[in-house]
């Protein structure tokens, strides 16, 4: 079931509603929407309710006229919670998604039974990624999305499923094609000032889950190891074929990881 959010600061907003049991929400990265997600609710759908939003200026969603920022986005996922009247969810974002479940993780813990990072990371951008960034809306601005998305997404697979996985690859692209440039630009001015979250890993009580990529070029996942000592509990997956979209290149694996979690987590409760 589509769902639009009932929001003055969120207009023309919506999120998928799917399945029944506690609430797990999976919220999408850059470049994408919620039908990234759509391999994981086939098998997720019996065991929980899902939550699946397009984020505003993705998908379905309406880009909103606050500024950008993750803690914007963490807003808009709490709002999604409260029309539910969701008590608590497990939250997981990929990547982008992961940044502003940071945010949510500061903001709004008591909200949280766990939350996961997919190929995501609670470090800041260093200066070098904030320079790619910067030469990305350039090159977004004087050449077209079509020229960075093309180049982007194949780097988002590893060497293995770019051979394997060449139908999810376009369905991506195109995915990422449906996003406007102002968005995409909005997103990387985002991530850009995003800060270092480090901290609130560090202080959360609640379960987090990292599920990293071996051969991911955007988040290393050197990175994500070091980070998955941080909180006082954590899971660490490591899928050592995939890139930086366990979603398309590694999805009953991927099912069953967020499963066992979920399962892992509501059992403690
Ligand atoms: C994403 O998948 O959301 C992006 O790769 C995140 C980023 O550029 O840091």
């Amino acid at each position: 079931m589509i769902v639009k959010l009932n929001s003055p600061r969120f207009r023309n907003c919506f999120y998928q509603k799917i399945g029944q049991g506690k609430p797990v929400f999976l919220v999408h990265g850059f470049g994408e929407d919620a039908a990234i997600f759509k391999h994981q609710i086939v098998d997720l759908q019996n065991s929980f309710e899902l939550i699946i939003p397009d984020l505003p200026g993705s998908g379905s969603s309406q880009l909103c006229d606050e500024e950008m920022s993750m803690e914007l986005l963490a807003d808009f996922v709490f709002e999604i919670a409260e029309q539910e009247n969701f008590q608590k969810i497990i939250l997981f974002g990929h990547s982008m998604g992961g940044y502003l479940t940071m945010a949510f993780a500061e903001k709004y813990e008591h909200k949280l039974l766990a939350f996961g990072l997919l190929h995501s990371s609670a470090y800041a951008d260093d200066a070098a990624k904030k320079e790619t960034r910067r030469k990305s809306i350039k090159l977004i601005e004087n050449e077209g999305k079509e020229v960075f998305l093309k180049a982007m997404i194949p780097n988002l697979y590893s060497e293995e499923s770019k051979l394997i996985y060449l139908f999810e690859m376009q369905e991506h692209l195109t995915m990422a094609l449906n996003i406007s440039s102002k968005a995409l630009i909005a997103y990387y001015h985002a991530m850009i000032k995003r800060p270092d979250t480090t901290q609130i890993l560090a202080l959360v009580k609640v379960p987090v889950l990292f599920v990293v990529g071996k051969k991911d070029n955007a988040i290393p996942y050197i990175q994500m190891i070091e980070q998955a000592s941080m909180p006082a509990i954590a899971k660490v997956e490591i899928l050592e074929k995939v890139g930086h979209t366990a979603m398309n290149e590694s999805k009953k694996e991927l099912n069953r990881i967020i499963n066992n979690f979920c399962l892992y987590v509501l059992d403690k409760k």
